[in-house]
């Protein structure tokens, strides 16, 4: 079997890891993992039962009961709820605001850990989120953590929702965008912060194109 190879991108939302992180998987063949799509799976159930995204004591009593998995399915993990994908519901401005919520509680991190670690241990992954290089593959070859502008960071979401046809203003985004950003980097635990050994890589000016093209020069340098 050849060498396991794991590469973390992280950075906060709308910075462009997603479509990175699956351009470098495609490009050397490795399994694309957005963990994101966990913790908005999990805020989705959360969400379903009724409960408040603040409702801790509940959420946690809930977790025993959540059948989540992932399926590696067309170079990509495809996350599963009760056996069945997950669908776009997991992509509205709620959801996001649920999964940055449920994300600040240590047991359902705990909960989703050992899910992450083990398909990285199995498979060459690239695997984004917020950390993966400093908590889940804390010995990832590769350490990348995105960063652009806000602005920006929000105009991109604003585009990515108007094609899903979704209804929202540019300014409802940025505002959801920086209350996100303050949740998920101002947290105790595994907050969204550049691994020490980590590559910053700011692309608020660079197209997705430009973006792929900068990160393939730096995973070459250090696969090399
Ligand atoms: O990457 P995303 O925007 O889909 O992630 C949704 C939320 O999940 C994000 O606001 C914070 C949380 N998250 C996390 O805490 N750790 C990760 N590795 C990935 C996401």
């Amino acid at each position: 079997m050849s060498k396991i190879i794991n590469i973390a991108i992280d950075g906060p939302s709308g910075s462009g890891k997603s479509t990175l992180a699956s351009a470098i998987a495609k490009h050397y063949g490795f399994i694309y993992i957005d963990t994101g799509a966990l913790y908005r799976t999990v805020g989705l159930y959360i969400q379903r039962k009724g409960f408040a995204s603040d409702d801790v004591e509940n959420i946690v009593a809930a977790l025993p009961h959540i059948d989540i998995d992932m399926r590696l399915e067309g170079g990509k993990g495809v996350v599963t709820l009760d056996g069945v994908p997950v669908s776009d519901e997991i992509r509205t401005p709620k959801s996001s605001m649920y999964a940055s919520d449920v994300s600040k509680i240590p047991q359902v991190r705990a909960f989703l850990l050992d899910l992450q670690r083990d398909i990285a241990k199995r498979n060459s992954t690239v695997m984004d989120g917020r950390d993966i290089g400093t908590v889940i593959l804390p010995d990832a070859q590769v350490k990348l953590f995105l960063v652009a502008d806000d602005t920006v960071r929000a105009k991109r979401r604003y585009i990515e929702l108007l094609e899903k046809g979704q209804s929202v203003t540019e300014e409802e985004v940025l505002a959801d965008m920086r209350r996100r950003d303050k949740n998920d980097s101002g947290r105790e635990i595994a907050p969204a912060v550049a691994a020490e050994d980590a590559i910053l890589f700011d692309n608020s000016a660079l197209s997705p194109e430009e973006t792929f093209a900068k990160a393939k020069e730096i995973i070459d340098g250090v696969l090399a």
